[in-house]
């Protein structure tokens, strides 16, 4: 299975209640495993967790760390970038040349990078000092 057909089958379990906004992930590891994830909402906070949330998490929870590439879909007029929150994510788990795709059902792709998505990323480097 092609990481955009993973990331198109969990897309159909997302709990989406609040938005109606369905978003699928999935990514694949330097070791070559894939791992998927789906938004989740809650009422209590209907924004919910991000389909890339929670695909990395189900990669550290198996006890990987190092993306190799990313992919999202989502049933949008145009390709969703991931949030400011998960790309600050990605980018602590993945180099800045990692490919991330974001796709529509359609098939329409926009294919970026995480270094791309996140330019001039907080890091432990700044915190050098503490
Ligand atoms: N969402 C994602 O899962 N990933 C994105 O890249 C953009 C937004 C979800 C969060 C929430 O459940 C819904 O889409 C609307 O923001």
């Amino acid at each position: 299975m092609t990481l955009k057909e993973a990331a198109r089958a969990v897309r159909k379990n997302a709990h989406a209640p609040y938005s109606n906004f369905q978003v699928g992930a999935a990514l694949r590891t330097a070791a070559g495993n894939v791992y998927v994830g789906c938004n989740v909402e809650n009422v209590a906070y209907p924004e919910g967790t991000c389909a890339e949330a929670g695909a990395i998490a189900a990669m550290v929870a198996a006890g990987e760390r190092e993306l190799a590439e990313v992919y999202v879909v989502a049933d949008s007029p145009a390709p969703v970038p991931p949030c400011g929150g998960c790309r600050q994510k990605l980018k602590e788990f993945g180099a800045g040349a990692v490919k991330v795709t974001m796709g529509t059902l359609e098939g329409v792709e926009q294919e970026t990078t995480i270094g791309d998505l996140l330019p001039g990323a907080f890091d432990v480097g700044h915190m050098a000092r503490s």
